[in-house]
């Protein structure tokens, strides 16, 4: 039967969807798979239901189409989809509800702070150990995200984030080294470690700049390899995810990894970090998007 890319979508993250979801409808059809292209507009409802398919690859980042709408619009059509249900992806968009999902189950995740306007800046930092990233709660991509090292940078870090969403949060910053981790259904597949030139991995150094260096394999110890391994499993899973997704993490200079995110439509562009974990292990583009295909919707 056919199956329909669902990609662009409305969100901020909409000209990254556009990259994965054409990149997916490419390396699917060079399967031999039947493909309908559906960029997603603000009649998304009104497409998916005029469209004809059978089952559907989710290639939507952000608001909308990451976050469980789409997904639960599926799920009460019957249509078969790849990656994670709708409570999951909802829960996965929401950076806080990860994190306390994560703190409730003693998975280790960065200390943080909700902010609000009306809130003592000074203090904040203080308590979360003078250095933050603030981050908007449902963002992607780094977009709203800068860090801050003093209660005026604090403020401005606060008023950019607000800007992409009501509600914002302060992380503390974990000095030393930065990984992600593939996973395809029940595989982890081997951990990249990402080694930015600039200030962080923001959205510039992930779609634009090529100055990013990536490790993968990464050179971890065969312990904390297989501990960052196991750690991102139990992640993925404590949000109830499937079928694919990335989670990141960092790892404090005493070796101690801290859970970022979990991501459950990761980036699929040509710089993205699932096609690069795949082909460490053998599998090329187009047969990791057959495969993400086949674990989600078989
Ligand atoms: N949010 C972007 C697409 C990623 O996680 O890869
Ligand atoms: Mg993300």
């Amino acid at each position: 039967g056919k199956v329909a890319v669902l990609y662009g979508g409305t969100s901020a993250e909409r000209d990254v969807s556009l990259k994965s979801g054409r990149a997916v409808a490419n390396g699917l059809r060079e399967q031999g798979i039947d493909i309908l292209e559906l960029d997603i507009g603000n009649q998304g409802v009104a497409q998916i239901l005029a469209a004809t398919f059978d089952r559907a690859f989710i290639a939507l980042h952000g608001e909308g189409g990451e976050d469980g709408k789409v997904q639960a619009l599926l799920q009460l059509l019957g249509i078969p989809f790849t990656g994670s249900l709708h409570t999951a992806s909802a829960i996965a968009m929401d950076k806080l509800k990860t994190k306390q999902i994560w703190l409730s189950a003693s998975l280790p995740t960065p200390d943080y702070r909700v902010l609000q306007s009306s809130d003592d800046f000074a203090a904040c930092l203080q308590a979360l150990g003078g250095s933050v990233f603030v981050k908007p709660v449902h963002e992607g991509s780094s977009i709203g995200m800068t860090c801050a090292n003093n209660k005026e940078e604090l403020k401005a870090a606060f008023e950019a984030a607000e800007k992409f969403d009501s509600e914002v949060f302060a992380e503390s910053t974990v000095v030393g080294r930065e990984f992600t981790v593939a996973i395809l259904g029940e595989t982890v597949l081997p951990p990249i470690e990402l080694l930015p030139s600039n200030r962080f991995y923001d959205y510039d150094a992930k779609y634009i700049s090529n100055e990013t260096r990536y490790l993968c394999p990464c050179n971890l110890t065969p312990d904390k390899n297989k501990e960052l391994c196991e750690l991102a499993l139990k992640s993925f899973k404590m949000i109830g995810c499937s079928g694919w997704g990335r989670v990141d993490a960092l790892q404090d200079e005493a070796g101690n990894f801290h859970l970022l995110e979990v991501n459950t439509v990761p980036g699929m562009t040509d710089h993205s970090l699932v096609p690069m974990a795949a082909r460490a292990v053998g599998l090329n583009f187009s047969e990791l998007v057959a495969e993400i295909l086949y674990i989600s919707t078989l």
